[in-house]
């Protein structure tokens, strides 16, 4: 029997839960014996390279992955079939679209379907992959939350716990030396790793970039604090936090890089001792610590929950739609409408209500 072709890629910057997508995914088809999985390595480089690196995708090689982090097909955010690098003669980078000849060699291979797993920039590509006529869905995830059009990305509560863990130790330690403590995590312009693990764990003060901060405020707050007998504190800052009428701290390394987030927790250091706060203060930066490890149970039913989806929805030929968590639904949504909001932090939201209501400062 010719059997028909399914490839899949994880996009992007890794995050918890692929693995547990690539593997329901993979057993979900494999209840359909005239459909073949293969992975492409690091994203669409496996298909695009030379030699082409295409790994077939069975129970047996999914088996017990769904525990493991990272992504057993490995990923990139470095390079992709619209902007991919080639050295000139003088050492430097030029990008080339290839992203026609990508979608000549997936008819030339028969694959019948893509199933692309990423983030914002990752679903925009489907996108435009889609629009040029490759049969594409595409699958939510990132540890930041920030993609549009779905409750809730995987990979998202594993970030929190570990950001969570993160606060429950620096408490301690606070508490200990009277110390003021800066947690920075992970987010990109949203607050949603900060918001919800500055309420798990407790943090005095919590920045986000929805909601930029006035120093004067904080330090009100901390006095107010000191005054009634508590003397440390702990922060926790978003990496993409700004104060009022400024903005974020970041750097960019090439032209089609990213911003990269770095230094809202020293900035925001700073500002205190400017403000004459003498309480020692340190800063710790979580970094991808975030993004590594086992995922959370939440995240691996989620992933789970998606991965199905993802091959029902080839079966249904629903092509040019990402998945999406509906509560309690899995259901199917535009790409467009994925990627052109990005879900930010209401100021105004109920969370955000609580979070002040259990007298988290946000400098505001
Ligand atoms: O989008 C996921 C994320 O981890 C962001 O939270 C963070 O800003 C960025 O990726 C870090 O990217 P890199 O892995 O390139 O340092």
């Amino acid at each position: 029997m010719k059997k028909k072709k399914i490839l899949i890629a994880t996009s992007g910057g890794d995050c918890p839960g692929l693995n547990a997508v690539i593997r329901s995914f993979v057993k979900r088809a494999s209840v359909c014996p005239e459909w073949e999985v293969w992975g492409s390595m690091r994203s669409f480089n496996g298909l695009l390279g030379q030699p082409q690196e295409l790994k077939l995708l069975d129970r047996q090689s999914v088996s017990g992955i769904h525990v493991k982090g990272g992504t057993i097909i490995g990923t990139t955010k470095r390079s992709g079939p619209f902007n991919w690098p080639v050295k000139q003669a003088d050492g430097s980078l030029a990008y080339v679209d290839r992203s026609d000849e990508m979608i000549a060699m997936c008819r030339e291979i028969g694959f019948n379907a893509v199933i692309n797993i990423g983030g914002d920039g990752s679903q925009a590509m489907s996108k435009r992959l889609f629009d040029k006529g490759l049969p594409v869905v595409g699958v939510p995830k990132t540890i930041d939350n920030d993609l549009g059009a779905t409750d809730v990305t995987f990979g998202f509560q594993s970030a929190v716990d570990v950001a969570t863990e993160a606060l429950d130790r620096l408490v301690s330690t606070a508490e200990s030396h009277n110390r003021i403590l800066i947690l920075e995590v992970m987010g990109k312009l949203s607050g949603w790793i900060a918001l919800h693990s500055g309420i798990a764990g407790g943090a005095e003060i919590c920045l986000i970039p929805e909601i930029p901060y006035d120093i004067t405020k904080i330090k009100t707050f901390l006095d107010n604090r000191f005054e009634n007998g508590k003397k440390f504190a702990v922060a926790i800052v978003a990496e993409g936090a700004m104060p009022k009428g400024g903005s974020f701290l970041g750097t960019q390394e090439s032209e089609l890089s990213s911003v990269k987030l770095e230094g809202a927790a020293q900035r925001f250091a700073e500002e205190l001792r400017m403000a004459g706060i003498e309480t020692g203060i340190r800063c710790t930066i979580l970094g991808h610590v975030q993004r590594g490890g086992s995922p959370v149970p939440y995240d691996r039913v989620l992933a789970s929950q998606y991965g199905v989806k993802a091959f029902e929805m080839v079966l249904e030929q629903k092509f040019g739609y990402m998945v999406s968590y509906q509560s309690p639904n899995v259901v199917a949504v535009p790409l467009g409408e994925a990627v052109s909001n990005p879900k930010l932090v209401d100021p105004n939201s109920n969370l955000v209500h609580v979070a002040k209501s259990i007298n988290i400062c946000f400098g505001d």
